[in-house]
């Protein structure tokens, strides 16, 4: 993450304008050895698809589910970041043949739970949002870092979040945010209670 000295703050939504939409019925299995089993927001799926498509496009062409948003394609921007076994990911990069008996989890779910809810006031309330075209990728990480035991402290955090690309070049907000969350680090105890994945 490229760091401005100064980024005017903007007014916005908290979600970034997350679609928080149920995913579309998904296509049922077929016998030609493309289907692959994965949970995707809570919910084991067969998904028809060939071994090299992206997990983005799945994502947002088969499912419906549109959060995580298309950028760089090449996974340098962040915008398309989910979590794959509860570690953010770029989904530009996964295919679905890397898919088989993983669990995925999008903005939509990870917006459900108290501890995005923390980041996404934090993100707002601090300006750190334009557009808001990267806030749903910036949420995830955020989200996971914020729930590690121990958490990191906010210069770590910083370095952590250099695979985001705000094309608005609203960082000085998101790093005052970013101050404010992860002033201290997190005992190791977790006696914060902020562990555990997304409910
Ligand atoms: S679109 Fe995936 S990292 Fe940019
Ligand atoms: S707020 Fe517009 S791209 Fe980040």
């Amino acid at each position: 993450m490229k760091l401005p000295d100064q980024a005017p703050g903007c007014p916005g939504d908290s979600c970034g304008g997350a679609d928080l939409s149920p995913p579309r019925s998904l296509p049922a299995a077929d016998s030609d050895g493309r289907c692959h089993f994965v949970e995707i927001n809570g919910r084991r799926v067969a998904l028809d698809s060939r071994a090299d498509r992206r997990l983005l496009a799945i994502l947002r062409e088969d499912l419906g589910l549109v959060a995580a948003k298309p950028g760089c394609g090449i996974g340098r921007c962040g915008a398309c970041m989910v979590w794959l076994d509860d570690v953010p990911v770029n989904s530009c990069l996964v295919m679905a043949w890397q898919l088989d008996g993983r669990r995925v989890s999008t903005a939509e779910l990870v917006a459900d739970s108290p501890i995005s809810e923390d980041i996404r006031q934090a993100i707002a309330q601090c300006g750190g949002l334009q557009c808001g075209y990267c806030s749903p990728g910036i949420v995830v990480t955020l989200t996971h870092l914020y729930q590690r035991v121990p958490r990191p402290c906010a210069d770590e955090v910083v370095t952590l979040m250099s695979g985001h690309v705000c094309r608005c070049t609203g960082y000085s907000g998101l790093l005052r945010a970013i101050a404010g969350l992860f002033a201290q680090p997190s005992d190791v105890a977790g006696t914060s209670g902020h562990g555990g994945g997304p409910t």
